[in-house]
């Protein structure tokens, strides 16, 4: 949440810092901010100019970027707020009285409320509603007794409680990059002559790819040719820089008009790469090397939690049902953001996982965290290389599929039902509860699904003419059985995020619990029925709404003329597997929200009130 990006060099500090906020949009865009110093020292009145803000996106702050703007060295922002609406005001970066201290912030200061009224108290004047401000005022504060910048950043860490990623320029010496992490993402980005700073990779690697990731509790201090790490206590680090392996044309729309497409469109690519070197053509055998200095204690777990947020929980969904039933092992999949919170009792041989794309939502982190502290095992899926969560895990399965930049989370989905899918055939050969044959079958139809999924996206016309037809109903239920009643709950999350409209995930056997009540012929429901061992009963549930005036729109497999002749409208999906269904059913589904967002306008890469990671509770 919040995207920060700080650059420090020799070349004009401006453009770069602009597209770097361009690059991380996706984590909060209600307002930006941009602060160059000069680079003499400047009059409090000077500097003032040269912070520029503006309400909305990047576009908007880039656009009141006078030519005259220059400088070498410099911090921006893109705001998701916290504390206090989205306005000039409020937006980042924020500076002291002085105009010596300029700041932006990723996190929430949680005890600004009282810092606050102390420094106000002491003669300081604050401009914004914002927690981040008091940092600013703060530093000042303690300026006035501790000569040295360094010393009273330091004193300052120690004084704020909550969470931050902090980039901060002293205005006396504008030739440094202070920043600090506690909490909230941040890696430094080590060029040649040059260094950056961002909350997230995807913004460094255009122009270096050797990055250092703080750890908590940790601050630095970058200039153009060198960088420096400490604690809190102000101890020096030595860390060498390590090398991402994302491309620049990961991070680019490669053609498509938002990355949501372009993400969606990836999905045949997406297996292949989740899989690259974990899957032996040959042998049809499932390899996790990454899993090897934990296998031992793999082989005698006996329960296990999965904790995620939003789809990588739906994702958790699938695996409940597929470890319980292929590995035989009891699963629960929990909400991170309740797991954390219900004094959960995590026993000895419990192996936890924490599935997430980012590595850094602050929930799934916490319920990893409570899990340690009780001695489990951690076992996470983690598409960013180096985030917080990869760290804080015993072993991680990176989804090796590069960054994911629209907000809807789409290719993240499908590869994290993969890895769950390649976990499951492996912790049940580490049981012995399967036979090879059984993982043959499994390991040849995971080999098949990236043509099968080719067919569902080349059908995309045709689910966009459905779309179109779909766009007029304001609510919506999805709903499914077994390894598709995460797919319903997936489907609607998708289709409400990014158009708005209401949409509810129901399983199936529920709807004449309740939810049926609500059909009419203006609340359609989205029934997915292929060919599964639940097929008899979602016949039935389909003929339930029908016989309420509901529309339907079935996802159906491929020739299933019973569906066909029964729903209103039919998308079809080629033959899979039943535990594979997950990953082919969510194909159209992901299409049918994106081409409903779109139509009705909206920036799908980018939508309202959301962020790309949720670094907040
Ligand atoms: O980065 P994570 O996978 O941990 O993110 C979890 C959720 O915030 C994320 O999946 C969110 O629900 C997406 N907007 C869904 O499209």
């Amino acid at each position: 949440m919040c995207g920060i990006f700080g650059y420090v060099g020799s070349k004009e500090a401006p453009k770069i810092l602009i597209e770097g906020l361009k690059a991380l949009e996706y984590r909060g865009y209600d307002s930006a901010g941009i602060y160059v110093p000069l680079n003499n020292q400047q009059q409090s009145t000077q500097q003032q100019n040269r912070c520029i803000k503006a309400v909305g996106q990047v576009k908007n702050l880039e656009a009141k970027i006078p030519a005259d703007f220059k400088g070498n060295i410099g911090l921006a922002h893109t705001r998701w707020a916290t504390h206090g609406v989205p306005s000039e005001v409020n937006s980042h970066p924020h500076s002291d009285c002085s105009g010596r201290v300029w700041l932006a912030h990723n996190g929430i200061v949680e005890n600004y409320s009282e810092l606050k009224q102390e420094l106000i108290a002491k003669g300081h004047t604050f401009k914004s509603a914002t927690d981040t401000e008091v940092v600013a005022h703060l530093i000042e504060e303690n300026l006035k007794t501790i000569a040295d910048f360094s010393s009273a950043l330091k004193a300052t860490l120690n004084t704020i409680t909550g969470t931050y990623g902090l980039v901060i320029i002293d205005a006396n010496d504008p030739t440094k990059l202070y920043i600090a992490r506690k909490g909230s993402p941040i890696v430094l980005g080590i060029g040649e002559g040059e260094n950056f700073v961002a909350s997230d990779p995807s913004a460094i690697v255009p122009h270096t790819k050797k990055v250092i990731y703080l750890n908590d509790g940790e601050w630095a201090i970058l200039q153009a040719g060198s960088y420096q790490l400490f604690d809190l206590a102000g101890g020096e680090l030595k860390r060498e820089p390590q090398i991402i392996e994302w491309s620049v044309e990961e991070t680019k729309k490669g053609g498509f008009d938002h990355f949501m497409l372009k993400e969606i469109m990836e999905g045949g690519k997406v297996i292949k790469n989740t899989l690259a070197g974990r899957l032996d053509e040959n042998t049809l055998s499932i390899k996790l090397p990454e899993l090897l200095g934990v296998e031992e204690k793999l082989k005698n777990i006996k329960r296990i939690i999965i904790t995620s947020c939003g789809t990588a929980l739906y994702a958790g969904w699938v695996g409940e049902y597929l470890l319980e039933e292929y590995a035989k092992i009891p699963v629960e999949c929990e909400y991170a953001s309740e797991f954390r919170y219900r004094s959960p009792i995590v026993e000895p041989g419990t192996l936890v996982m924490s599935i997430t794309q980012s590595g850094e939502t602050a929930d799934t982190l916490a319920a990893l965290r409570e899990a340690k502290r009780q001695g489990a095992v951690i076992v996470s899926i983690v598409n960013t290389v180096g985030s917080t969560i990869a760290r804080e895990s015993d072993a991680v399965i990176y989804n090796q599929i590069g960054p994911e930049i629209g907000v809807a989370s789409t290719k993240a989905f499908m590869s994290q039902v993969a890895l769950l899918t390649a976990f499951t055939v492996r912790l049940a050969e580490l049981r012995g509860v399967t036979t090879t044959e059984a993982d043959k079958k499994v390991v040849q139809e995971i080999l098949d699904l990236p043509a099968k999924i080719e067919s569902i996206l080349d059908s995309r016309e045709a689910i966009k003419d459905v779309a179109t037809k779909y766009a007029k109903y304001n609510d919506f239920l999805f709903m499914g059985r077994k390894y598709t009643f995460p797919i319903a709950f997936e489907g609607a999350l998708k289709l409400k995020e990014i158009s708005y409209v209401h949409a509810e995930g129901y399983g199936a056997g529920e709807m004449k619990h309740g939810p049926i009540a609500m059909i009419d012929e203006n609340f359609p429901t989205v029934a997915l029925c292929p060919a599964d061992s639940v097929y008899e009963k979602m016949i039935s549930n389909v003929q339930e709404i029908k016989a309420r005036s509901g529309r339907v729109l079935a996802i159906a497999t491929v020739g299933d003329q019973t569906v066909s002749k029964m729903a209103d409208e039919t998308i079809f999906v080629p033959e899979v597997m039943e535990m594979l269904l997950p990953i082919i059913c969510v194909v159209p589904l992901q299409l049918f929200a994106y081409y409903i967002g779109t139509g009705k306008g909206y920036d799908v890469d980018k939508p309202r009130n959301l962020a790309k990671s949720v670094t907040v509770e």
